[in-house]
């Protein structure tokens, strides 16, 4: 069973997703954190992004390395833990731009259903339910205000790096925001989208909680639908 998340950013799609599957007993996938790891990579390599051929033969053998280290999702590149580099402002700024490459997305969306392959799973991204997988059992939905979402990843960015914080403004992450967002929805391969199926959420004036358990009871109610059915 797969359940897909998507939404733009900072709507708390990965936090939902971690404890919605902790809370059902499923894995939980975050595939942005694959293609921060692809952009990672790209760049430690010296790759010229516009180059596309070069990236095509960069791609074809990039693995993406996962490790659980006590219940906690650790990434790694050449046998390095980049967990914290990948959130980063270097990365962070390229990203946009490398998930947009049909070249790596064709890369990555192979390793999702590969991994994705008889488990019980909570994928989050982008495309999760529109292009990877749409036939998922349950596809959600998440919006939020601007304002709220800026605030929050503003938020984020004093908490998680002190140093980076001091040099930007509530002002800049606002427009970042809104520039990888148009990035995300306006390119060409698997756009973001909400699925024409999907269960949308607004979780602006939500908490976590309050957003899985509203998840829950749908999932349930779809299971008592489906049984009164057969
Ligand atoms: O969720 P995030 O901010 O860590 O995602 C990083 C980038 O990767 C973001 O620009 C969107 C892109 N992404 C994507 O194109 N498809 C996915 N399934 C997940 C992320």
């Amino acid at each position: 069973v797969i359940i897909t998340i998507d939404g733009p950013i900072a709507t708390g799609k990965t936090t939902i997703a971690k404890n919605l599957a902790g809370k059902i007993g499923f894995i939980y996938f975050e595939t942005g954190a694959m293609y921060r790891c692809a952009t990672l990579a790209l760049i430690r390599a010296g790759i010229d992004f516009r180059d596309e051929q070069m990236v095509a033969d960069f791609m074809s053998h990039y693995d993406f390395d996962m490790r659980i280290h006590r219940r906690e999702c650790r990434y790694y590149l050449e046998n390095q833990d980049v967990t914290e580099e990948i959130r980063g402002h270097p990365v962070t700024n390229a990203v946009s731009a490398i998930a947009a490459l049909p070249v790596v997305r064709q890369r990555l969306v192979a390793i999702q259903r590969t991994m994705a392959e008889g488990i019980n799973a909570v994928f989050e991204g982008r495309d999760m339910g529109t292009a990877v997988f749409p036939n998922a059992y349950l596809k959600v939905f998440l919006t939020g205000k601007e304002e709220v979402r800026a605030r929050r990843r503003y938020e984020e960015v004093c908490r998680r790096f002190p140093l980076e914080a001091e040099q930007i403004t509530y002002e800049q992450v606002k427009r970042e925001i809104a520039e990888r967002d148009a990035y995300d929805t306006g390119r060409l391969t698997s756009p973001l989208r909400q699925p024409e199926d999907a269960l949308v959420i607004d979780t602006s004036d939500m908490t976590i909680d309050e957003v899985v358990q509203l998840v829950i009871d749908y999932k349930d109610d779809m299971k008592v639908a489906q049984e009164s059915k057969e």
